[in-house]
C-alpha cells in the first residue's frame, strides 16, 4: 500500500474540524463543559420566518448551570433565535430576547423528545415533551427570524459562528434535530416523539443536513429507530 494514504487517512481523521452531511440515525455527543466543541448546522436559506417547529432529542446531567440547547445568530442579534434550559429547570425560547419561559420537566440523563413551535401573528408558543404538549403561552407576536443566521449546537454564540462562552455549553447528547418554517400538526409531533418519522424538517434535516463540526465531539449511532 502507498505509505501516503494511511497519512492522509489519519490527518482527514483527526482534523479538528470537518464538514459532512447527513445525521441520520446518529447523535452528537458532546463530552466536556468546554467552549471548543460546536457543531454548525447548514441550514436551508430562509430570508425570514413567522413561524417555526423546532424538535431535538436531548439528554444532559449538567443541572447547576443554564445552557444553550440551539442557537441561532445572525449579524443583527447573537439571540435570533435561542432555546436555552435553565438551572431551574424553565426552558426559554429567546426571539432576540426572552420572550417565553416554560416550565417543564428539566432535561436529565433520560434521553427526551422536545419541541418548540411559535408563531408570530398571535405569538402563541407551545412546547411539546416526549410527544405531550405544554400549556400555551403567547410571547414575540409581530416579530420575525431573519435569515442568513448561523445555526450552533453545543455553544452559545456571542457572534454568528463564534465567542461561545464555557458557562453556556452543553455537555451531553443530542440528536434527531430538525426545524420547520411552520406549526407542525400535534399528530406529527406525536409520531416525531416515538422516534421514526420519515420527514425531516426544511429547514434542518437531520438525515441530510450538512455540517461542520469544531473540537471533540463525538459522533455515534443512537439506535433509536426500532422500525
Ligand atoms: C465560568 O464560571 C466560573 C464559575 O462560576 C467562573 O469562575 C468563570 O470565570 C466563568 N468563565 C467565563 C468565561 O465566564
Amino acid at each position: 500500500m502507498n505509505p501516503f494514504i494511511p497519512i492522509v487517512l489519519w490527518i482527514c481523521i483527526s482534523l479538528p474540524g470537518y464538514d459532512s452531511a447527513g445525521l441520520k440515525g446518529k447523535s452528537l455527543i458532546f463530552l466536556t463543559k468546554t467552549d471548543k466543541d460546536y457543531v454548525k448546522l447548514n441550514a436551508a436559506d430562509f430570508s425570514s420566518l413567522t413561524a417555526f417547529t423546532v424538535c431535538f432529542r436531548a439528554a444532559s446531567e449538567e443541572s447547576s448551570r443554564d445552557y444553550s440547547l440551539l442557537s441561532y445568530a445572525t449579524g443583527a442579534n447573537n439571540n435570533e433565535l435561542l432555546i436555552w434550559q435553565k438551572k431551574t429547570g424553565q426552558l426559554t425560547l429567546y426571539l432576540k430576547s426572552p420572550v417565553v419561559d416554560i416550565s417543564l420537566p428539566k432535561i436529565d440523563g433520560l434521553l427526551r423528545h422536545v419541541c418548540v413551535n411559535w408563531e408570530s401573528q398571535t405569538g402563541v408558543v407551545t412546547a411539546w415533551v416526549n410527544g405531550r404538549r405544554s400549556l400555551q403561552k403567547v410571547g414575540g407576536k409581530g416579530l420575525t427570524v431573519k435569515g442568513s443566521g448561523v445555526f450552533i449546537l453545543g455553544q452559545e454564540q456571542d457572534k454568528p459562528g463564534g465567542r461561545f462562552d464555557i458557562n453556556q455549553s452543553f455537555v451531553g447528547e443530542i440528536t434527531d434535530v430538525n426545524m420547520w418554517d411552520h406549526v407542525l400538526k400535534s399528530t406529527d409531533i406525536e409520531l416525531l416523539s416515538q422516534g421514526c418519522f420519515s420527514t425531516g424538517g426544511n429547514i434542518i434535516d437531520w438525515s441530510t443536513i450538512g455540517f461542520t463540526s469544531g473540537g471533540n465531539v463525538k459522533i455515534e449511532d443512537n439506535n433509536d429507530c426500532k422500525f
